[in-house]
């Protein structure tokens, strides 16, 4: 069995942007359309601001209104709340992010709930989720909706096949499933109560893992030619013991790459695969909610 094919995710997410970055130039000389996106960090997590200043860049390298709202980690939930009923009501804001995780005396829920549901460009929204779950447009969470990207340029039918989400978060695992159900996927959700998993996963044409446990999923746990979708990124110590020792690290995914890239069909890489399509999901969730606000078509090439 040959080695897999490897899916270009950093590629793709550049393409993405690409067609992205046409499609708001078009909607600006055509209707006068410019979407925005604000993006709201409550606090100094590392990872958060590494995140939001990314998006920040690249909202704006596709010519869209960016703004960022940094506020102090002991911003009160009534002032987070205030803010996001303020950009509710700004038409030159059309996707709202509130960064997460939020510090602890803050309710996310509340805070989640209080999005626009047109504008919650995160799709965590109880209205985005549920208007997936039964087929009515929706705004999509960014990774899954990144993985069905990808899968849909790696596979050219995804009907009646066999998809495992290993993982049921709110953020990718249940959205994924729900996303796989609408292409006319078979479905199982597994997780960390699964019994026998190797044999659950060995059933997947598709698998997806995000799981957030670094290379848990072996290559004895993939069925020959499947297409292998890793959503984990997980920092553990560099390879090289001397290096480790003094503290370096290097990022993998789920999946233990080099045994399932002996099995698997198609696989994506960690880093490179999954990651960056996020963010580019969010930019195609920030035009589709413009357009769909200013009842415009939703440029071809710009959504799933
Ligand atoms: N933190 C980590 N991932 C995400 C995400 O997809 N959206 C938001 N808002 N915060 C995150």
């Amino acid at each position: 069995m040959a080695e897999a094919r490897i899916i270009d995710g950093k590629g793709f997410a550049a393409s993405l942007r690409a067609r992205i970055a046409v499609a708001v130039e078009d909607l600006r000389t055509r209707h006068a359309l410019v979407p925005g996106l604000a993006v709201v960090l409550v606090g100094e997590d590392p990872a958060s601001q590494i995140y939001v200043r990314n998006k920040g860049e690249q909202t704006r390298e596709v010519g869209m209104h960016s703004v960022t709202h940094r506020l102090p980690v002991d911003t009160s939930q009534e002032g987070l709340l205030r803010l996001v009923n303020q950009l509710n009501q700004d038409p030159s804001i059309h996707g709202i992010l509130v960064q997460l995780p939020l510090p602890g005396h803050i309710d996310t829920q509340a805070v989640l709930s209080a999005i626009d549901p047109a504008k919650d460009v995160d799709g965590f929204h109880v209205v985005n989720t549920g208007r997936l779950s039964v087929g009515l447009p929706a705004l999509v969470p960014c990774t899954p909706l990144g993985c069905m990207m990808l899968l849909k340029d790696t596979l050219s039918d995804l009907r009646g096949m066999n998809a495992v989400v290993i993982g049921r978060s709110n953020i990718v695992g249940k959205p994924m499933a729900q996303l796989l159900l609408a292409a006319d996927c078979t479905v199982t959700i597994a997780h960390s109560r699964t019994r026998d998993l190797p044999a659950v996963a060995r059933q997947a044409d598709i698998l997806i893992a995000a799981v957030g446990r670094p290379e848990m999923v072996r290559g004895d746990w993939i069925k020959e030619g499947a297409t292998v979708i890793d959503v984990g990124i997980n920092r553990v110590p560099a390879r090289d013991p001397a290096a480790a020792a003094a503290g370096k690290t290097r990022i993998v995914g789920d999946v233990a790459y080099a045994e399932a890239a002996a099995v698997a069909g198609a696989i994506t890489p960690v880093p490179g695969g999954v990651g960056p399509m996020t963010i580019a999901c969010l930019l195609s969730n920030t035009v589709t909610a413009a357009c769909r606000a200013a009842g415009v078509a939703v440029p071809a090439g710009v959504g799933l």
